[in-house]
């Protein structure tokens, strides 16, 4: 039986190949995207330089000599690569279960490309059924919490600060049949920073680990 992990790394090397070699790409966060690492350090690949979405993504950059260059220094990023909690057919995501969402919308916006990486239970028919994390400014936590409840269930992710000083609501039993006016609603509450919900920045490709192998699939429409 192939294991979860066995998927996320089969779908991890794979990606290696969605990479252009002399150029810079962006990195997201989790442990889908650290097997990616160690299969692009393994490749020999030679990258100019990646983008990092979190200090555990920079840390894990560092240990395999990939240089890290910061998002303001670069013109242009051929891809960003990166996991999800929930992706669905048209490949839009729910993404920020590890509290990395802000710098990765940031960076997914800036790239030509997006590719998510995952294993086969993260693909849905309908996104929901993982809460959504929504980063917040810690002094409007409860304010913007009031307001989630129009969404669904808000519950604080305790004693979680995110990389750049913020906290994280996570909104359970959320209806989520139409992401993109979700997506922009919950951006408009005061205090909110970001929302995990990536449908303006759905992915382009989801390379897929399955039990029988990796899927490469594009959006449906
Ligand atoms: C990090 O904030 C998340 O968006 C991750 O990309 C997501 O949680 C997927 O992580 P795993 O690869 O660990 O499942």
């Amino acid at each position: 039986m192939t294991t979860q992990d066995e998927m996320k790394r089969n779908a991890a090397v794979k990606a290696v190949e969605y990479v252009p070699e002399n150029e810079y790409i962006g990195i997201g966060t989790g442990s889908t995207v650290n097997m990616f690492i160690e299969a692009l350090a393994a490749s020999g690949k030679k990258i100019k330089g990646a983008v990092s979405s979190s200090k555990a993504t920079s840390e894990l950059l560092a240990k395999y000599d990939i240089p890290e260059v910061l998002l303001s220094e670069v013109l242009q990023l051929a891809v960003y690569i990166d996991g999800a909690d929930e992706v669905n057919h048209t490949l839009q995501m729910i993404k920020g279960g590890g509290g990395a969402l802000l710098k990765e919308k940031i960076i997914a916006t800036a790239a030509d490309k997006f590719i998510c990486i995952a294993d086969e239970s993260k693909y849905v028919s309908r996104l929901g059924k993982f809460p959504l994390p929504v980063e917040v400014i810690p002094m409007a936590r409860s304010l913007v919490s009031r307001q989630l409840l129009k969404f669904g269930e808000p519950e604080l992710r305790i004693g979680f600060i995110t990389d750049s000083g913020h906290e994280i609501v996570d909104v359970h039993n959320m209806d989520l049949s139409r992401p993109l006016t979700t997506e922009d609603q919950i951006n408009l509450i005061s205090g909110v920073v970001e929302n995990g919900l990536f449908a303006r920045d759905a992915a382009d490709l989801l390379v897929l680990g399955r039990a029988d192998g990796v899927e490469v699939i594009k959006p449906h429409v």
